[in-house]
């Protein structure tokens, strides 16, 4: 699929060209799919797991986005269009406005099973499509690409990307059953799946608007934070107001190192103090 970069139109979509994937290529995304439906187990967050069952994205092989589609359309009025690679900002804030999403549609080969720094149809996919079945989360992402658009213009856009970062890439939610994963960036990768919720070492804080867009972060190697929001509804609330002023206030202050942590932080205890593996806040209730 290398030449597709030639037909994009200005919107920068392309066709899927579903029936152009070789055996290889599906044989890969079941390779993937089957490894992450393993680990996901107990790690994912259940809105997550109910968009995914929803879209009976199979382990089969790579999915048609003409099908995809139409199941989400019908779900939360989103719609999956095909995109060569990386598009420029404004493009892409553009499509989320207005409830499209915009999917790689190559996958990445097999020697990369463990790691790509861009987005394939996997990450794209199995990372990002399954939460644009539950409705607020809907709504938060497509409330993200308008105010995309208003940070671009008010040039505040590094401190929005942080938000997006933190959230829809690498987000973590709080469970009645512990820790879970929302974040696409993490749902896609075998390795940090495990390292987000079962390693010491990195740091588990509580959502906060300000500290994320203060949070600088590496994009080629595991997080060193997470942030973790009580809820989609949290989510949506604390990112509903106009962040004109509060662009401004975090302006005025200095960034943070990605690992650095602040008094004022909630920290969440390290799973070596949560006991063993099937201590009490892992035992009951995994689904
Ligand atoms: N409320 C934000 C603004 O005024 C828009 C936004 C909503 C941004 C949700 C991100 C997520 O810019
Ligand atoms: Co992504």
């Amino acid at each position: 699929m290398g030449q597709v970069e030639c037909r994009a139109g200005e919107d920068f979509t392309i066709e899927q060209d579903w029936a152009a994937y070789s055996e290889a290529e599906h044989a890969v995304w079941r390779h993937l799919f089957e490894r992450q439906q393993r680990l996901l187990v107990g790690r994912a967050c259940r809105e997550y797991r109910e968009g995914l069952a929803g879209l009976g994205v199979a382990a089969s092989g790579i999915p048609d986005f003409r099908r995809l589609n139409d199941i989400l359309e019908r779900a939360t009025g989103w719609r999956i269009v095909a995109v060569p690679g990386l598009v420029p900002d404004a493009v892409f804030f553009g499509h989320l406005a207005n409830r499209r999403f915009p999917s790689t549609c190559f996958i990445r080969r097999p020697d990369q099973l463990d790691y790509l720094e861009e987005p394939d149809i996997f990450h794209d996919i199995v990372g990002h499509v399954p939460l644009l079945m539950n409705p607020v989360f809907a709504d938060y992402m497509q409330a993200y690409g308008v105010g995309g658009l208003k940070a671009q213009s008010l040039g505040h856009l590094e401190r929005l990307a942080r938000l997006y970062w933190y959230t829809v890439e690498f987000g973590l939610i709080a469970t009645a059953e512990g820790l879970r994963i929302y974040g696409s960036g993490i749902l896609s990768s075998a390795g940090e799946s495990v390292y987000c919720l079962d390693d010491p070492r990195p740091q588990r804080l509580g959502f906060d608007l300000r500290r994320i867009m203060r949070t600088r972060y590496r994009i080629d190697r595991f997080q060193e934070t997470y942030f973790v929001i009580a809820s989609f509804e949290q989510l949506f609330e604390a990112t509903r107001p106009d962040f004109t002023p509060i662009y401004r206030e975090v302006a005025a202050l200095p960034d943070l190192e990605p690992g650095q942590v602040l008094d004022s932080d909630r920290q969440f205890p390290p799973p070596a103090a949560l006991g063993q593996k099937n201590g009490p806040q892992q035992s009951s209730a995994q689904v």
